[in-house]
């Protein structure tokens, strides 16, 4: 894999630098126009409702994945696990460049500390750094990218995990009702499921209309679940042809239907593009949990979502989750990830 810089260190060295290869495209750059109100309409969820089997907010999820392919949960009850899990990875991104580089990503794996897909010398690069790490099940975990050093952070991480699969679990429980059938549906589609939580650091930039925090992709997951700074305003969301952007709630947790389930759904819950952009005066840290599937979980969609008249199947037969992901790898970066040089 390739090298590249820390953004972080960067910024800490010059915040006037912007070196060219974070310049995006002109096409490519995010608007002062692309800041529509309908952000107010993102729907919101509240878990404590579906939890108690209220019918009502069930319909509420089905219009949400299926209208927008993002809601905010809110009442959900992670109010303790959320600020101990930011708390613990700004811990991480304050550690000095040569302690996080001791969890560098290796060539060839997705744990670790480092950026998203790098193949190409001349390929443009966005304004983050991260760290990837396989929280669930536990023998997913590889201890050698945890900065244990950090006293709270595997507690913190421990208790986050199990959190947002308790709210997981919730969502894919009403899914399953949604799609006609019994709740332990989409869990046993997973047939083995995984959760891996990506935690991002955006610097400020001093130009945010010439860069992008995470360029515009939908997620390879079942469903991805976000919490992000209170304040800070930098998801956007394709809807209707226009970048909608998210404005966060305090203490809520963005969801989104990921290109897992929207297979399963037989492409009526949508996995919908999203971006991250950056703003001037502040950093910005965002967590991100991917709920996968095992690699042999086929992407055969539900057969009560498939419809021969109103819904007919879209997706081919028998693709696994592991054809899937290689092909996606393949088409957007040659497999490659990259380490901080
Ligand atoms: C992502 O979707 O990759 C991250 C979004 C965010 O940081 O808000
Ligand atoms: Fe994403």
């Amino acid at each position: 894999s390739l090298p590249v810089p820390s953004v972080q260190e960067i910024v800490r060295a010059d915040p006037k630098n912007i070196p060219e290869k974070y310049i995006k495209d002109v096409e490519d750059r995010p608007k002062a126009s692309d800041n529509s109100q309908l952000s107010l309409h993102i729907p919101i969820i509240d878990l404590s409702l579906l939890a108690n089997g209220d019918v009502a907010e069930r319909r509420k999820l089905d219009v949400a994945c299926k209208e927008w392919g993002f809601f905010q949960v809110i009442n959900h009850k992670c109010d303790e696990a959320i600020p101990k899990m930011k708390e613990s990875v700004a811990a991480f991104f304050d550690l000095p460049l040569t302690e996080k580089k001791k969890y560098a990503m290796a060539a060839n794996d997705i744990q670790g500390y480092g950026q998203g897909y790098v193949v190409s010398e001349d390929q443009k690069l966005d304004w983050n750094d991260l760290l990837f790490l396989m929280t669930l099940p536990c023998n997913m975990r590889n201890v050698k990218y945890w900065p244990l050093t950090i006293p709270s952070f595997k507690e913190s991480v421990d208790e986050y995990a199990s959190e947002i699969q308790r709210v997981t679990d919730e969502i894919f429980k009403n899914l399953s009702l949604l799609m006609g059938k019994e709740e332990n549906c989409v869990k046993e589609l997973h047939k083995d499921m995984k959760q891996g939580i990506r935690m991002n650091y955006y610097p400020n930039c001093i130009r945010p209309d010439l860069v992008l925090g995470v360029s515009p992709h939908s997620d390879a997951s079942s469903i991805t679940l976000l919490v992000q700074e209170d304040e800070i305003t930098a998801l956007q969301i394709k809807h209707k042809g226009e970048w909608i952007p998210v404005r966060p709630i305090p203490n809520a947790i963005v969801v989104n239907v990921g290109d897992v389930l929207e297979a399963w759904s037989n492409g009526i819950y949508k996995s919908i593009e999203h971006r991250a952009v950056t703003n001037e005066e502040r950093s910005r840290i965002s967590i991100a949990a991917f709920v996968i599937p095992g690699n042999e979980a086929e992407l055969n969609p539900v057969e009560t979502m498939v419809d021969d008249d109103r819904s007919p199947r879209i997706y081919r037969n028998d693709v696994k989750y592991i054809d899937y992901i290689r092909y996606t790898l393949a088409k957007k970066m040659d497999g490659k990830l990259a380490n901080i040089e």
